[in-house]
């Protein structure tokens, strides 16, 4: 991993929804500089446009202006072709209900997307790591809420991707399995060096992370570095 070397660049990022008197500008001039290998947490109040700057740096959306850079790659100048080809290769999504496919088993729902990488990891070691390789051969509606969050982030990791974007991650989970997906989420990045940026409501993970920003009516009121990481398995809120 290299120090702050930039993998994520916005610049003058804007996006609105409606038209005429409906028009709401959700986001406005938006720049930030994410580092490769970061954690970098994403905090504002309901409404803040949270989700919609991942949807826009996950090529879910298209920006109304301004420029987004993942990895050397200008996401707004690719086709829509192209766009969907950047999503399966260099992204994973992790959301805060998991969004399993349920007629497969856990051990499928990752494998499914092993085939979209031409450099996956290997889905055994992967479940192994993940501490759900017991589970494998089980459906998502017969294990608890985390075995199944653990399965989502085996899904988004199998790819190997360059960014995770995880929108609310543990937001459906108890405090004790929060806490050990928080611990999972640490040790991914540690050990696949993955540049991840999580959108949450948990004030406690700015501790963990080592970048932090925030967003406030659509804008970015806090950018800031952070040097003294406390480790996730400490956290408490
Ligand atoms: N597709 C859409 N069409 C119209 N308005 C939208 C659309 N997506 C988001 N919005 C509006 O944009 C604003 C920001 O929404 P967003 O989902 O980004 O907020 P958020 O910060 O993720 O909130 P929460 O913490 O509740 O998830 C809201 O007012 C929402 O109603
Ligand atoms: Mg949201």
């Amino acid at each position: 991993m290299t120090e702050n070397e930039p993998f994520l660049r916005i610049a003058s990022l804007a996006k609105g929804f409606g038209q005429g008197a409906a028009h709401v500008q959700v986001l406005s001039d938006i720049t930030c500089q994410v580092d490769r290998g970061e954690i970098c947490v994403l905090f504002g109040p309901s409404g803040s446009g949270k989700s919609t700057f991942l949807n826009l740096v996950g090529g879910l959306e298209r920006p109304d202006a301004g420029q987004i850079e993942v990895g050397g790659t200008d996401i707004c100048s690719l086709s829509d072709r192209d766009l969907v080809e950047y999503r399966r290769r260099e992204l994973g999504f992790i959301f805060q209900f998991y969004n399993l496919v349920p007629d497969l088993t856990i051990r499928e729902n990752v494998e499914v997307c092993q085939h979209l990488s031409k450099d996956p990891l290997p889905v055994d070691d992967l479940l192994q790591s993940l501490g759900i390789y017991d589970q494998r051969s089980k459906f998502p509606n017969q294990v608890s809420g985390g075995q199944q969050q653990r399965c989502a982030i085996g899904r988004a990791l199998v790819k190997n991707p360059g960014l995770l974007l995880c929108d609310e991650p543990t937001g459906a989970l108890d405090y004790k399995t929060s806490k050990e997906i928080l611990c999972l989420m640490e040790e991914v990045n540690r050990t696949f060096g993955c540049t991840m940026v999580i959108v949450t409501h948990n004030d406690a993970i700015r501790h963990m992370s080592h970048h932090v920003l925030r967003l406030r009516d659509g804008r970015l009121v806090e950018d800031a570095r952070n040097d003294a990481l406390v480790p996730a398995a400490e956290l408490e809120w």
